[in-house]
């Protein structure tokens, strides 16, 4: 695969040039370098109006041959994957890729046995362990289509994603460790399913020995399931334009919508990316922190790298337990390379004292990532300074999960780097930057509205069930362009600073969330009368959450109401969405025809209130005055 591989920052120039002049040509010759059972009758077609976009039409393949068949013969013995525990004391466990390869085929036939066919949706709400990869791989054998749920997420979401998709297994454990906590995944699951008629069949892993109750004819022990079943299992044929999978993320309104990846697009993108960004070498150890619940561990823990024959290390837990030193501690310990991980997570790090990373040696490292949300000067050059001891470069890696893969980073040792700059777009990235009416400003030095001019494989193909919602949220913004949603800043040279949502989504720690669907979380608490959120900068979670909430006058204790709107918010959502600050107001600065003025809450919110603007015009101005005075 090292034939992908780009070696230089003027190569980089050269292919990047070639790939917006002949972008089929550029892509065919990617592709190329894959299995194909068939190969495609035309490279791309498109239109972003529909939208409709389709790579390498008409051919036939299925992903996991190129993620694992195909490395059997020379790589059989090398370590694909290598699972770190929670707990340091236990054991970690290793999988070459002959081995992975037959738990995947196993686990497949599993699923089969329980009439699992092509097309069909299955979900996959489980702990950072082995079987999570072995469950995505299996679905992708027999071409089901996966959509992993994030196990942080509550029993409310995991029905609606469940309803959403229609699906027809559960893949889950009993329960999870995180750190120095348990959750009971099962219990949450069998709450969800309640509420959910199409799953005919739940599959358990038995992690932590919890004996959880089972409901006879629907739920069944991994162990059980894979008994007897045999270790080879055909790939089933998949068109490349065949989903691969759902992910669901959430936008500016109130429901999350469901992103759909096909097969062959992302196959070619994700391994073109995982090779170039991290410049992997062939002994190379690589290891992404992210959860394979998030865009980042379906590409960049699964995929990417095991298209690409590398060795993945995936790790259960936290990287505060069981002291602040536990990422320094795996790297040394499995002599990792490249190393990808959250400007969040970096901040938290930075917080407990330089002490907890200077006892390791770190020798072994080369490229270090960064994923997720905007990171500040600060946390660049400390990861710099102190993980990456001066000697290693930093990529940082932007990207969505509607885009699949990466699209603007520095690629390994090759790129010029610049502290907070996500640098260069990826070849065949054609970004461009807005301005107000939509033209595109073409001056460097300048900054606008993101969005990105030209396909690229890994695009998303539509929404689940809603390929309206696709073009009205992507496409229909700026006609002819992909928005994205951010604003960025592109300096004399050319790179490219990613400056935030322009949207109403909010990124806490990394993690998306729509104000409207936190909103509506709030507002199923009985004495809700209405709310509105809106994002604030965190020292360590990027942004946090502030809620300005409005009670009905029946409510005499407010500590008790927040507590019930705590609550409520982790029975909705989870507690990942926990709004930080909830700011009881009597009213919310409306325009006189009724729209929350949020830029004027999110500067009370930022602390900013000496420039709000005119607020004469409100429907109810002196609501203002109150707010500012009781903000918290
Ligand atoms: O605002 C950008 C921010 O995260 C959003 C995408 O979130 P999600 O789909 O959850 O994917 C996260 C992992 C790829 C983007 O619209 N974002 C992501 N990476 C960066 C970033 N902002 C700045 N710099 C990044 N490296």
């Amino acid at each position: 695969m090292s034939k992908l591989q780009i070696k230089s920052f003027e190569e980089y120039q050269q292919k990047y040039s070639q790939s917006v002049e002949n972008p089929e040509k550029f892509w065919e010759e990617i592709a190329e370098e894959f299995y194909w059972q068939k190969k495609w009758d035309s490279v791309l077609e498109w239109n972003f109006d529909e939208p409709k976009i389709e790579w390498f039409k008409g051919a036939k393949l299925n992903i996991t041959e190129n993620a694992l068949d195909r490395h059997l013969e020379k790589r059989g013995d090398k370590l694909a994957l290598i699972w770190e525990p929670n707990d340091p004391k236990q054991r970690f466990v290793r999988y070459t890729y002959r081995e992975l390869y037959e738990q995947v085929c196993q686990f497949a036939n599993a699923l089969k046995a329980k009439g699992i066919q092509k097309g069909d949706r299955v979900c996959i709400y489980m702990p950072m362990i082995p079987e999570l990869t072995i469950a995505v791989l299996a679905c992708a054998r027999i071409g089901a289509i996966h959509s992993v749920i994030f196990a942080g997420f509550s029993a409310t979401s995991v029905a609606d994603r469940v309803n959403d998709a229609q699906a027809k297994m559960v893949i889950t454990a009993d329960g999870l460790n995180r750190g120095a906590k348990q959750i009971p995944l099962k219990r949450l699951i069998d709450e969800a399913l309640e509420h959910c008629t199409s799953v005919e069949s739940v599959i358990v892993f038995d992690c932590l020995g919890w004996m959880p109750t089972m409901t006879e004819n629907r739920d069944y022990w991994w162990h059980d399931a894979i008994s007897g079943q045999s270790k080879s299992c055909p790939a089933e044929q998949m068109d490349a334009e065949d989903m691969l999978f759902i992910l669901y993320t959430s936008g500016s309104t109130g429901k999350p919508k469901g992103v759909v990846h096909t097969c062959g697009g992302y196959m070619v993108y994700t391994a073109y990316t995982f090779q170039n960004v991290y410049q992997y070498q062939e002994s190379d150890v690589y290891w992404c922190t992210a959860d394979i619940g998030w865009i980042t561990g379906h590409s960049y823990i699964v995929y990417g790298p095991l298209l690409s024959g590398a060795t993945t290390v995936m790790f259960e837990g936290i990287p505060t337990y069981p002291d602040p030193g536990r990422f320094w501690q795996i790297i040394d310990k499995h002599n990792v390379n490249q190393f990808l991980t959250a400007p969040t997570a970096i901040r938290s790090l930075m917080a407990f004292g330089d002490e907890h990373v200077l006892s390791y040696s770190l020798d072994s490292l080369k490229v270090l990532g960064t994923v997720g949300e905007p990171i500040n000067e600060e946390a660049w050059k400390w990861y710099y300074l102190h993980v990456g001891k001066e000697r290693c470069s930093i990529a940082d890696n932007w990207w969505q999960t509607e885009t699949g893969g990466i699209m603007i980073s520095g690629l390994g040792n090759i790129s010029p780097m610049k502290p907070s700059y996500a640098g260069y777009p990826i070849p065949g990235i054609q970004p461009v930057l807005l301005d107000q009416e939509g033209k595109e400003i073409a001056d460097n030095e300048t900054e606008g509205y993101l969005c990105i001019k030209f396909p690229w494989p890994s695009i998303l193909r539509t929404t689940w069930g809603d390929h309206e919602r696709c073009k009205l949220t992507y496409f229909s913004h700026y006609k002819g362009y992909y928005f994205t949603g951010d604003a960025a800043k592109r300096d004399e040279n050319g790179m490219y600073r990613l400056l935030g949502r322009v949207d109403d989504v909010i990124n806490v720690s990394g993690h998306r969330f729509g104000t409207a669907e936190i909103e509506n979380a709030i507002n199923t608490n009985g004495h809700v009368i209405e709310s509105a959120v809106v994002g604030y900068p965190h020292p360590v979670k990027g942004q946090s959450i502030y809620a300005f909430v409005v009670l009905d006058s029946s409510v005499e204790d407010q500590d008790m109401a927040k507590g019930e709107i705590v609550e409520t918010v982790v029975a909705e959502i989870g507690k990942i969405a926990l709004p930080e600050k909830i700011q009881f107001v009597s009213g919310l600065p409306k325009t006189r025809s009724g729209k929350i003025m949020r830029r004027i809450l999110r500067k009370i919110a930022e602390g900013d209130v000496s420039n709000l603007g005119d607020t004469s015009t409100l429907l109810d101005p002196l609501v203002v005055e109150e707010i500012v005075e009781n903000a918290l």
